[in-house]
């Protein structure tokens, strides 16, 4: 009988894993940025930072093709004016707006007919960015100012912590542990995170009820985070796995950042069953498209804490010097 079991086991797992991407499919369906609805203001502006990085990319080249974005520039235009058409903008909305004329603006674009054109087009819109956008000069000096005296005494000293000291960490610090985490990569800068953050006993309560890991210390937990990303930002073909990729860089950064700030954190897995993600979203109020990447456990920490050594593999069974395959590339 227990043979048998163990044969039988692996076989449910995979009925398990199809039933889950199955899911993650019928969510990608419906809530991602296929359809390309530019009157939605969300899929918009993620459409207008992957065109608007683009252009960005092209006037940061040190040999910039001439003539090059010219096309990116008339699909800004089109998307700023369906913007403008519906009155409700958002940040990439004004960011787009204000590259574009930047791009327009550049010695050798400027006496263009191309830019004629888009600059008396731009001229009726009424909106831009305050913030700057295109390109600027970083100097190697600038640079040194990331490196650290002793990155070991950083890198090393981060712990998951789960038990905290009987106090909030304040919504000042954690928003800006949020703003310097938003300093992550993310694919076209799409910057497609959401946080969610509460210290309300209930609220925290009823998001945890479903998370297995925080047995034993999940009632003691000052300060809670979901992190979500938003599906609208991606599109299907290659983008399906995206929004995992760009939450997970996110939930580092954000980790490292409240280390930064001297706040102890643990993740809270949400690697979970269809059942278990549709239980949360009926019991706290996560958006329909933002898909929950892990939640945080967050607190000031203890003069002393007891923490799991969580020893670290031998550096040669997890790098390997890239070699070309013999025969294989010509
Ligand atoms: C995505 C993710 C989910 C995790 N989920 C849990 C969890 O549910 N409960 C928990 O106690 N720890 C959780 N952890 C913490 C890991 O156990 C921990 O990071 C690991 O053991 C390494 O230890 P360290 O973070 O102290 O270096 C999670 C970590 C990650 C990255």
């Amino acid at each position: 009988m227990n043979f048998i079991w163990f044969q039988v086991r692996p076989f449910g797992r995979l009925l398990k894993a199809l039933h889950g991407f199955a899911y993650n499919f019928k969510r990608f369906y419906s809530y991602a940025g296929w359809r390309s609805n530019m009157k939605d203001i969300e899929q918009r502006n993620y459409n207008a930072a992957k065109i608007y990085h683009s252009l960005e990319k092209s006037m940061s080249f040190k040999n910039r093709r001439k003539g090059a974005g010219w096309s990116d520039a008339y699909a800004l235009l089109e998307l700023l004016k369906v913007a403008a058409s519906l009155g409700e903008l958002g940040y990439h909305d004004k960011a787009a707006c204000k590259l574009l004329w930047n791009f327009i603006g550049l010695e050798e674009n400027s006496q263009t007919d191309q830019a004629t054109y888009i600059k008396s087009e731009l001229s009726k819109l009424d909106f831009s960015s305050l913030d700057e956008h295109g390109t600027r000069v970083y100097t190697a000096v600038d640079f040194q100012r990331g490196v650290l005296e002793s990155p070991e005494a950083f890198f090393l000293s981060r712990y998951s912590l789960r038990e905290f000291k009987d106090e909030l960490v304040s919504e000042e610090i954690i928003k800006r542990a949020v703003s310097l985490a938003m300093k992550s990569p993310s694919v076209c800068n799409r910057q497609a995170w959401h946080v969610y953050h509460t210290t309300e006993r209930l609220v925290k309560d009823a998001a945890l009820r479903y998370q297995a890991g925080n047995r034993g210390f999940g009632d003691r937990i000052p300060n809670l985070m979901i992190i979500t990303t938003d599906l609208k930002a991606f599109m299907p073909g290659q983008e399906h796995y995206q929004h995992w990729i760009d939450g997970g860089l996110f939930s580092m950064s954000l980790i490292y950042a409240l280390h930064s700030l001297g706040v102890a954190s643990c993740c809270l897995n949400w690697s979970q069953s269809p059942a278990n993600d549709k239980l949360l979203r009926a019991l706290v109020d996560i958006k329909d498209n933002h898909t929950v990447v892990m939640m945080l456990a967050i607190g000031w920490p203890e003069e002393r804490n007891n923490v799991c050594i969580s020893a670290r593999r031998p550096l040669d069974e997890v790098y390997t010097r890239l070699k070309v395959r013999s025969g294989g590339y010509k």
